[in-house]
């Protein structure tokens, strides 16, 4: 079975109702899946056969997909493009986008507690979502997002706090719960690091794209990063300093790489297909 397939599936067991419907919307856009990519390319790096990460792929993506539905909301970026889609909140309504985005992050450890994983392997996903996506993670690098906008005092210092907690920490979430599920966790450290570099390459090239790209390619509206006066890689280094940084921080995250005690020469291609994206 595909991850596609399986993803479809993923909310089966929540009864039917309007902000089902939403948050299926959502989840089954089409995204990159990058996120659920890179937890099974490293379950299988680990050894283990790509299905049995599915789970884990599954919850990571839901929470992805939440955090994207709250960061188009008007009250955040007030976007109404996403997936080549409308956005969450368009096509339904702001109440319902604020509960399909609820329902995703919580479904997220629903779907693992249900998993054929051992109660250890459940409890140690659980704890890297938590841990990467709430108010010390993710939800971390929004809010410094949200409050260095009209900020012409920001450093890169900051910003680059703001990328690997609203970026990185879903990365390194990814990476980590590959090791897991493949009871490798001995080297969630060292991938948590690696995620992390992930996060804020992915970043400085999403503020790069924001510039650079159209919508029609990338399937969200572009330039809204100078129209919200968000603080961003372009914005404070400018677009050559920008793709220096990329080449830089691609560097020492390959070095990382090239560290770790199994084969990851299918993640380090990952990487760099990442790293020519154009969407
Ligand atoms: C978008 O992530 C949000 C950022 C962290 C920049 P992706 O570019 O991976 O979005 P999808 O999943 O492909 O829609
Ligand atoms: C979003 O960053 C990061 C998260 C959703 C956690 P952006 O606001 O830059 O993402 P886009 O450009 O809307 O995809
Ligand atoms: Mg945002
Ligand atoms: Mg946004
Ligand atoms: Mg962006």
């Amino acid at each position: 079975m595909t991850f596609e397939t399986y993803l479809e599936h993923a909310l089966d067991s929540v009864s039917e109702s309007r902000v089902k419907k939403a948050m299926q919307y959502s989840l089954m856009a089409p995204g990159k899946r990058l996120r659920p990519r890179l937890v099974v390319l490293t379950a299988e790096s680990c050894g283990i056969e790509p299905f049995k990460a599915y789970p884990a792929a599954s919850a990571l993506e839901m929470i992805h997909t939440y955090s994207l539905i709250h960061d188009d909301l008007p009250a955040m970026d007030d976007d109404d493009l996403r997936r080549g889609r409308k956005t969450c909140h368009v096509e339904f309504d702001e109440a319902t986008a604020i509960l399909a985005g609820d329902g995703l992050l919580t479904e997220a450890f629903a779907h693992i507690s249900r998993a054929d994983y051992s109660d250890a392997i459940k409890a140690q996903c659980m704890k890297v979502l938590a841990v990467n996506a709430g108010a010390d993670g993710m939800v971390l690098g929004q809010i410094l997002d949200l409050t260095n906008e009209n900020n012409p005092e920001c450093t890169y210092e900051t910003l680059k706090q703001i990328h690997i907690n609203k970026t990185g920490r879903l990365f390194s979430a990814a990476l980590q719960l590959g090791a897991i599920v493949a009871e490798r966790s001995d080297e969630c450290e060292r991938l948590d690091q690696i995620g992390l570099l992930l996060g804020l390459a992915f970043q400085i090239q999403d503020d790069l794209l924001d510039i650079t790209s159209t919508s029609e390619m990338m399937g969200k509206t572009i330039g809204k990063d100078l129209e919200s006066h968000k603080s961003t890689t372009c914005s404070i280094l400018g677009i050559e300093n920008s793709r220096k940084l990329l080449d830089e921080v691609y560097e020492q995250m390959l070095k990382q790489l090239g560290e770790c005690s199994f084969d990851t020469a299918e993640i380090k291609k990952l990487f760099l297909e990442m790293k020519e994206r154009i969407r």
